[in-house]
């Protein structure tokens, strides 16, 4: 029997390219740079079974409609909003994804990115670069507390509940707010839930989990940040548009809050015009949060993996439409 197709949207790690090669022939997109054309995508899937896709690429009813004998589309990556999902479901195709791989590395990289923004560090650092520190001064570059701060998180799923065992450490109070109510982590990391205004009016620290969906969509808008406390410090390490990167530009330039760190944008890559990059009070980092080297080789070991047990026949660790395997 011939062997099936797999195309893989980027290089990636080699040891999920030794994955996939042994039960499938795998065609690699040679740039690391771009991703592939959406007509090389329509093209390539025209006879692939298997595609390996990373988050820069948009796997909709149009490709799905392309690629007749796609089985299998996995994401490397925990987020999949790239992906139609009904639509893959509808035609039979699985999809996949690579969650708890990246949670501990993703809520590291959260808590860097909240002392990074409150304590001013990527600022300090131009400043001392650029020759300007000439003695100590009281307020040089005074920062924000996060040490028996006040954490809000909205969204407590995995990510989010690993960044509120961190917080821990840091002495912080931790207030939620998510559709799904966690009684058992409300116990278990002594934590409150609030409604979404009273986690914004409540909190000194306020990071974002939650997925992007039509419902998270520009979540976090004017009216949102309004609510915020004048010394709040920000941060996105989910989806870009759940906020409204507008509006966070205000609050940031008006100093109705006080810093950001920001990991994903509405649009990516950021534009260099956009008005978040002229802050100070921003620190703006290209979607890494996941990335670290062992994290990234076990997110495509993982995907690799997704995609080879459909592939065979079984079914694979982390399925996002299970509904597909059950026919
Ligand atoms: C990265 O953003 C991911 O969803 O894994």
């Amino acid at each position: 029997m011939s062997r099936p197709n797999v195309y893989v949207t980027r290089k990636v790690p080699e040891q999920a390219l030794e994955i996939l090669r042994s039960v499938a022939s795998v065609t690699v997109w040679d740039r690391e740079d771009v991703p592939p054309p959406r007509e090389v995508i329509l093209r390539e899937l025209a006879q692939a079974e298997g595609v390996f896709s990373l988050l820069t690429d948009r796997i909709d009813a149009e490709v799905m409609a392309a690629a007749p004998r796609l089985k299998v589309v996995s994401n490397f990556a925990v987020g999949y909003d790239n992906i139609d999902i009904p639509a893959a479901t509808k035609r039979g195709i699985v999809v996949t994804h690579t969650p708890d791989v990246l949670t501990e590395t993703v809520a590291d990289f959260t808590v860097c990115l909240m002392l990074a923004a409150a304590r001013r560090l990527v600022e300090a650092d131009r400043y001392t670069r650029d020759g300007k520190w000439k003695t100590w001064e009281p307020l040089l570059l005074a920062g924000q507390d996060i040490h028996h701060a006040t954490l809000g998180l909205i969204g407590l799923g995995r990510i989010g509940a690993a960044v509120a065992r961190r917080a821990q450490g840091f002495g912080m109070r931790v207030l939620y707010y998510d559709v799904v109510r966690r009684e058992d982590l409300e116990r278990s990391l002594s934590i409150a839930y609030l409604s979404l205004d009273d986690v914004l009016r409540d909190s000194d620290v306020i990071s974002v989990h939650v997925p992007l969906s039509e419902h998270t969509r520009h979540l976090m808008g004017r009216a949102q940040f309004a609510l915020m406390k004048n010394t709040a410090v920000f941060v996105n390490t989910s989806r870009g548009p759940v906020v409204d990167q507008r509006a966070l530009a205000e609050a940031l330039a008006s100093r109705r809050i006080f810093a950001a760190g920001i990991d994903v944008f509405e649009q990516e890559p950021v534009s260099p015009d956009d008005p978040l990059l002229k802050l100070d009070n921003a620190i703006v980092v290209p979607h890494i949060a996941s990335a670290s080297i062992p994290t990234r080789i076990r997110m495509a070991t993982l995907a690799a993996e997704n995609l080879v047990a459909v592939l065979q026949g079984k079914r694979p660790p982390n399925p996002v439409n299970p509904e597909v395997l059950a026919k």
